[in-house]
């Protein structure tokens, strides 16, 4: 069996891990092993794959990014090209991508990926090439999967850069918003904010009102807590307001930036309190995954390999309360895992006494 492996959108820490564990597994089976570069930008190139040995893999499970480097355009069934008048358009190539496959016999493909990776993994069976899937993104969202890869360390760099911000917010008696990356659901901001204990999170889940968050700040107040620490997630929405996506505002407020930014000028407007903002973003994505990361990386590169051993195909592998399973690609193409409100995690953060933003 002569197999590939590749790794397709944002970065995130544990990729390695997994690249390591599916090609060990792989040639321990007598199979050979090829990594396709840059999502599957390789496929397009004179040298289409590069060979996954023993050595090459050695000593980079502790190692974050993606040796085969990842790319977030690069959709086969949607390739980038220019027009002859110089802008950009799509075109379909997924036609090229399978005869490249077919004419380097390749027989199946591991592909590592988020939302949009598990997609085009879906639509590669669909035209004959046996894929199966590894669920990664930072932003632990992929559906029926309970924890992904990478989530793990991104929360941990995230609480402990808030646990940073919150001794400079106490110093300065400021408001400091923390900007996490979460553009459709709220996991990073919700884990590191109760974490680091946050009074509050804002989540693209729960619609935030300023008024509430504001109330919240002049409480604390009021007891002689005086500076407040705002988690929010980059694609948090206001009620009855602006729609924060990608960390960027679309609507009337497009000229101020991110949430977090918003929130500094409006909150420090309604309480009088000196406010900043800060934008954690890539940072969430990098360095050595986390222990968590590695075991869960390790544990999923290796299902996958057993899963084309079984020649069950068109599967993603997911975490289920902590055992590996498979479910069907196209069960988890176009959705997306939200935070569950009334889940223990919010319910706890209410508890205490966090501020939701409702
Ligand atoms: O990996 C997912 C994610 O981290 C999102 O939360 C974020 O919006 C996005 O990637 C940003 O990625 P890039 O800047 O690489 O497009």
């Amino acid at each position: 069996m002569r197999i590939a492996i590749n790794t397709g959108g944002g970065d995130a820490p544990g990729l390695n891990a997994a690249i390591r564990s599916a090609t060990l597994s792989a040639i321990r089976r007598g199979w050979e092993v090829f990594g396709i570069r840059n999502g599957y930008g390789s496929l397009y190139s004179d040298e289409p794959f590069i060979p996954l040995t023993r050595q090459r893999v050695h000593g980079i499970t502790l190692q974050g990014g993606t040796i085969l480097g990842t790319a977030n355009r690069g959709n086969p069934f949607e390739m980038p090209y220019q027009k002859k008048d110089g802008s950009w358009g799509l075109e379909d190539r997924s036609d090229e991508a399978v005869e490249v496959f077919e004419s380097h016999n390749i027989d199946a493909l591991v592909a590592i990926g988020g939302d949009g990776s598990m997609r085009i993994a879906h639509k590669l069976t669909q035209k004959g090439v046996p894929v199966v899937g590894v669920p990664k993104t930072i932003d632990n969202d992929i559906w029926g999967c309970e924890v992904t890869l990478g989530f793990d360390t991104a929360v941990t760099t995230a609480t402990e850069a808030i646990d940073k911000i919150t001794t400079t917010a106490e110093s300065h008696r400021r408001i400091m918003v923390i900007e996490v990356m979460g553009r459709y659901a709220g996991w990073i901001a919700l884990h590191s904010g109760l974490s680091a204990s946050a009074d509050v999170i804002l989540i693209p889940e729960i619609e935030f009102s300023l008024d509430s968050i504001a109330q919240k700040i002049m409480e604390k107040e009021k007891k002689g807590e005086t500076y407040s620490i705002v988690v929010v997630a980059e694609g948090a929405k206001e009620v009855g307001g602006d729609h924060f996506v990608k960390g960027k505002v679309i609507g009337q407020a497009e000229q101020l930036g991110g949430v977090g930014e918003y929130l500094e000028k409006k909150l420090s407007e309604m309480t009088g309190k000196e406010s900043r903002s800060l934008v954690l973003g890539h940072l969430q994505r990098g360095g050595t995954p986390s222990t968590s990361d590695r075991l869960i990386s390790l544990r999923f590169g290796a299902a996958a390999i057993r899963s084309l051993a079984d020649k069950d195909f068109n599967k993603m592998i997911v975490m289920q309360q902590n055992e590996i399973r498979r479910i069907p690609l196209s069960e988890v193409a176009d959705k997306i895992k939200l935070v569950p409100l009334d889940g223990d995690t919010i319910l706890t953060a209410r508890e205490i006494g966090v501020c939701l933003g409702n």
